[in-house]
């Protein structure tokens, strides 16, 4: 059957297709996206292992990588402790988790309240977790959980006064492993412990980061270079925590069996990501919506940026040897930067870190103190008064009715300070000003300017 084809191909030459060269030219456009396609999508995970009955811990959980990391790993059994930051009773989370634990078929998802934005919060958890004897079984902590500042924002301080990405993409880190620290070393010899750490190569570009002191310093900040200089501090961080993991002398003189393992998961197209190239604006959202076939075909998917979670969870090779390894498109690689191994360079930043958290601390635990006393002492002001007329029975009348004026005085107080709290002040005067019941608006204005 080709013979005859051939043969006439050759007699008669090859026939002319009627609009030839543009079909020529749509296949070839057809074959270079789909090149840039398959090439942006990044490899996948091939390994695979039994997750049933592993206790994996992770953070960012909810969004984007995290997220289908976490399906992946709940589809393969593994039970999940999701470390976030709403009340486990939030409807979005809960509807979340349910979502998760239908599509995975795992009923074994929980939800812990962790806000990484604050060391208090972190402590509050993780000393709740070390504190249990027997130590509670810890298979794997995966961080991915991470901030970052769209560009033109400014730069945002967190309630306890440390610049947001630095807390929330390196501090936070540093905070939870030292204290769930004790809980990783006393896990028992046989199992293979993975701590695994959300890496990006914007780690690159970062200024040196000395002690890390110039991150919370305003002059000359941006937020690609907190973003760069915090993934940075996390990198040094992590190689260091291995040498500490290693250094520890177990009681049964084996190995450690505790590995540091960092992921660098490739640009992908998360909701994380999706803020960055919106610049987190309204116009910025719709621009990308026009473009978005340029984000589909450059980017990969949340699912694609997982797959190197899923192999650094799961190689078994990985679960061998030293640990401090990195992983890009599921597979070893160096890392661009000598100074990440660089032993002063950490302990600086460790010793510094921990001084900035210990004074942080120090500071936040006295202005909680000083807020309960003040409730308490409002408390009590207010509880004598309105408790005094009930001991007035056997006092004269008169006595009695004033302690009932009293009464009825502190009970008005309390219904104008409830109302007013309702009711602010500055509602009543913008309503005043938009009735122009009394003073001119201009006058408003600058009573609005000094008092609000
Ligand atoms: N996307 C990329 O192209 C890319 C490239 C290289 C590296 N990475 C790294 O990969 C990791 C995941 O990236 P992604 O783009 O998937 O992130 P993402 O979509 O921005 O998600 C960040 C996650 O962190 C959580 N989070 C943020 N602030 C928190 C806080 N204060 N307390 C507790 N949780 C908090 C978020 O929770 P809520 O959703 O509840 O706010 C969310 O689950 C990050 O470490 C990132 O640096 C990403």
């Amino acid at each position: 059957m080709p013979l005859p084809i051939i043969a006439e191909f050759l007699w008669k030459g090859i026939p002319s297709f009627p609009n030839g060269w543009t079909i020529l030219k749509v296949v070839l456009a057809i074959a270079v996206v789909a090149l840039i396609k398959w090439s942006s999508k990044g490899a996948s995970n091939t390994s695979e292992r039994q997750m049933h009955g592993k206790i994996v811990m992770i953070t960012g959980g909810t969004s984007g990588i995290g997220a289908a990391t976490a399906l992946g790993l709940a589809e393969r059994g593994a039970q999940l402790v999701l470390l976030v930051h709403q009340s486990p009773k939030d409807i979005f989370l809960v509807d979340y988790i349910e979502d998760l634990r239908e599509r995975s078929g795992n009923e074994l998802i929980y939800a812990e309240q962790v806000d990484l934005s604050s060391l208090y919060s972190i402590r509050q958890f993780a000393t709740k977790w070390i504190d249990n004897a027997p130590p509670r079984r810890l298979d794997m902590i995966i961080l991915c959980g991470s901030t970052l500042t769209p560009p033109g924002k400014p730069r945002v301080l967190t309630d306890e006064g440390i610049e947001e990405t630095w807390m929330v993409n390196y501090l936070a880190n540093f905070h939870l492993l030292s204290i769930l620290s004790p809980a990783i070393r006393a896990q028992p010899p046989d199992r293979d412990i993975r701590i695994i750490f959300a890496h990006c190569s914007s780690y690159i570009r970062s200024p040196p980061i000395e002690d890390g002191s110039e991150a919370m310093k305003k002059k000359e900040w941006t937020p690609s270079k907190a973003y760069a200089r915090s993934k940075l501090a996390l990198t040094i961080f992590g190689q260091a925590f291995q040498k500490h993991l290693d250094a520890y002398k177990r009681p049964d003189g084996l190995p450690m069996n505790a590995r540091v393992i960092f992921v660098d998961p490739g640009y992908s197209r998360t909701p994380g990501m999706r803020r960055w190239l919106t610049r987190g604006t309204l116009w910025g959202l719709g621009v990308y919506l026009i473009l978005w076939q340029n984000a589909w075909l450059f980017l990969k998917s949340s699912e694609g940026g997982a797959q190197s979670f899923l192999y650094a969870a799961m190689e078994a090779t990985l679960g061998r040897g030293a640990g401090g390894k990195m992983i890009k498109e599921c597979q070893e690689v160096n890392y661009a930067r000598a100074d990440v191994k660089d032993e002063k360079s950490a302990k600086k930043l460790w010793e510094s870190s921990e001084k900035l958290i210990e004074r942080v601390e120090r500071e936040e635990a006295v202005k909680r103190a000083l807020q309960k006393k003040e409730k308490e002492e409002l408390g009590k002001s207010q509880a004598p008064k309105v408790q005094a007329s009930a001991t007035s029975a056997t006092d004269t009348k008169k006595g009695e009715m004033k302690r009932r004026n009293e009464n009825m005085r502190s009970i008005a107080q309390a219904l104008i300070i409830e109302a007013l709290a309702v009711v602010r002040p500055i509602t009543i005067m913008k309503f005043l000003r938009d009735s122009n019941f009394i003073w001119q608006r201009d006058s408003i204005k600058q009573w609005e300017a000094e008092v609000v």
